[in-house]
């Protein structure tokens, strides 16, 4: 019988700065992937966990998975790891780059590798897919994870034009999680002394967090960050929000001759891939 490791007990073994173990949102992505992967009841026995970090996912894969294998470059975690989950028999950790470590031809079930990817060059992730593609066995599954960029050099598109072309894609799920807005630095100081800031919390419960960064030059990042998940489709409501209360100003053409609103294009979601090995060469 499998041995449930359970939130709780992975809440008291985790040892990590970031608080992934407490944070609902990361929660969130670990049972979206989970689920994910677990679609039309998948049951792997061998799941190797790419970029395992402090195990915090490779402990729940064990609801899943027979056994799990974690690995990761860095070995301090990977140390820390063995000592915390001791207890765990059919969870192990091994210091090991995935690119680097042999793994026998067919000899996986299923392969995640969460938020690990974008540590690659373009050249590198397609090395990762079809070695990947060569460790699993026929439909076994390949789950991924990376923030993807509405716009520059890391776009949706550009991430999946590295995947192994014999991989089909199963499933793909996407978790909207900062939304950024881009005003130039007069109007935020603007909005400012209009109390803009203050409004949009009040009208939008769901931001958890207002944020402003400033670099050198002109442009300035307004960041919303949402609490819990963000739903697609709430983002338009945001950007509504946002001009409404720009639009409701008697000075807003003052305003918007300042402002230049930039959004969605300028946010950053995780996008979740969930893809397949050929069950036999050439069924698709
Ligand atoms: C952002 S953490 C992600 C941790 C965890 N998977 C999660 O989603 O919470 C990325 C991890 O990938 C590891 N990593 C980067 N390149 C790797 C490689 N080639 N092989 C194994 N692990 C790697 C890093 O050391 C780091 O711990």
């Amino acid at each position: 019988m499998k041995q449930r490791i359970d939130d709780a007990q992975i809440d008291r073994l985790a040892n990590e700065p970031w608080y992934v173990s407490s944070r609902a949102s990361q929660k969130d992505r670990f049972a979206r992937c989970l689920r994910l992967l677990a679609a039309d009841g998948f049951s792997p026995q061998q799941i190797l966990d790419v970029g395992c970090a402090n195990g915090q996912f490779s402990s729940r894969l064990t609801s899943l998975g027979q056994t799990v294998l974690g690995i990761d470059i860095n070995n301090e975690r990977i140390l820390d790891n063995q000592r915390r989950f001791a207890d765990c028999d059919r969870l192990r950790f091994e210091q090991a780059d995935f690119l680097q470590r042999p793994f026998a031809a067919g000899s996986l079930d299923s392969i995640t590798a969460l938020e690990v990817l974008y540590y690659f060059t373009p050249e590198q992730q397609r090395q990762f897919f079809q070695k990947a593609y060569e460790c699993l066995r026929p439909g076994g599954r390949l789950l991924v994870s990376v923030n993807i960029f509405f716009s520059g050099h890391f776009s949706e598109a550009s991430f999946l034009s590295t995947v192994d072309p014999r991989f089909r894609q199963l499933q793909a799920d996407r978790i909207y999680r900062n939304y950024y807005y881009r005003l130039e630095l007069p109007v935020i100081e603007w909005l400012d002394q209009l109390n803009y800031l203050e409004k949009l919390r009040i009208f939008s419960p769901n931001i958890l967090k207002l944020e402003r960064k400033f670099y050198p030059g002109i442009w300035n990042e307004l960041l919303l960050r949402p609490s819990g998940v963000m739903d697609r489709y709430l983002l338009p409501g945001l950007r509504r929000l946002l001009l409404g209360l720009i639009e409701s100003d008697p000075l807003y053409h003052l305003v918007t001759g300042l402002t230049r609103l930039v959004a969605p294009e300028s946010g950053k979601s995780q996008l979740i891939v969930l893809l397949e090995k050929a069950k036999c060469e050439g069924t698709w």
